[in-house]
């Protein structure tokens, strides 16, 4: 007898809506989230993409006059819009991943031990081990094993990108929120990074931005597009850059506008 495992929702989001003030950036919104796959966030520049996933640990509550409305149900469980939320803890669960890599100003080592110090791993020996497990995941340990005590500053860009995403997983979340990761490094970064994607997609599910339709062919399972903060379409990505069904997705798809 086999068992499959079912995947599940990371996040069901239903009927979101978001104001800045008197702007409604999100309107709502409806996307399913599931579990171990990459999900790709496109469309044109100020439509509100980088405003979606940080609705999804809920950073953008931290601008001011900012309301959000809805259902946004986290494994089915608690809606996080309308419950108490241990800020804390969803961070832990929901790592972020910005444009350009933002080490600490402090050694690559600290920088990956951040975390899981912070919730309460002391013993030098595990700490050690989750260093270095963290950064062989993303492929950075062969380079930087023999400085690991040196200033992260001092890394390349893609080098930086790499160790921030080390940072992330070390405190092992289920979702890694990603903002257009590879904007800011070469083609030989993104190729690393992209290929880093693929790999932590079986452990964990993965949202990222990107304004390169060719990245978000290649790295992802599901795309949606966004235009003036509404969802126009989502399909596995296959679907949607190959018979996209909105004259939109097809226009903005096609290089028509963006
Ligand atoms: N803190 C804020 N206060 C008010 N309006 C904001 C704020 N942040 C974003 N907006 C507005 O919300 C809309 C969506 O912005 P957002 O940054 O989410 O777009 P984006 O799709 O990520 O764009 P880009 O591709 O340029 O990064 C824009 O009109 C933007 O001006
Ligand atoms: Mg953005």
């Amino acid at each position: 007898m086999t068992t499959k495992t079912l995947s599940k929702d990371v996040f069901n989001i239903k009927d979101m809506n978001l104001w800045y003030g008197n702007f409604h950036a999100l309107k709502n919104l409806h996307l399913t989230i599931p579990e171990k796959e990459v999900t790709a966030i496109i469309g044109p520049s100020g439509c509100g993409k980088s405003t979606f996933i940080k609705t999804l640990n809920l950073m953008v509550n931290r601008v001011a006059g900012v309301r959000v409305s809805g259902e946004l149900l986290f494994f089915n469980d608690k809606n996080l819009l309308s419950k108490n939320v241990d800020l804390v803890k969803l961070r832990k669960q929901v790592g972020m991943i910005f444009q350009k890599g933002n080490p600490f100003p402090q050694s690559i080592y600290d920088n990956v031990a951040y975390g899981p110090k912070i919730h309460g791993v002391k013993k030098k020996q595990i700490l050690d081990e989750i260093v270095e497990t963290s950064l062989k995941k993303v492929a950075l340990w062969e380079e930087v094993k023999d400085r690991l005590n040196s200033s992260a500053l001092g890394l390349s860009g893609g080098q930086q990108q790499r160790l921030c995403i080390a940072r992330t997983i070390a405190t092992k979340p289920d979702v890694v929120l990603m903002d257009e990761p590879t904007s800011a490094l070469d083609p030989i970064a993104t190729m690393r990074i992209e290929e880093l994607i693929a790999e932590l997609k079986d452990q964990y599910t993965i949202v990222t931005v990107t304004h390169n339709m060719q990245q978000a062919a290649r790295i992802s399972d599901q795309t949606a597009f966004f235009l003036h903060g509404e969802i126009i379409e989502t399909s596995d990505t296959n679907s949607l850059f190959s018979m996209p069904k909105d004259r939109r997705t097809e226009d903005y798809i096609t290089g028509k506008f963006g």
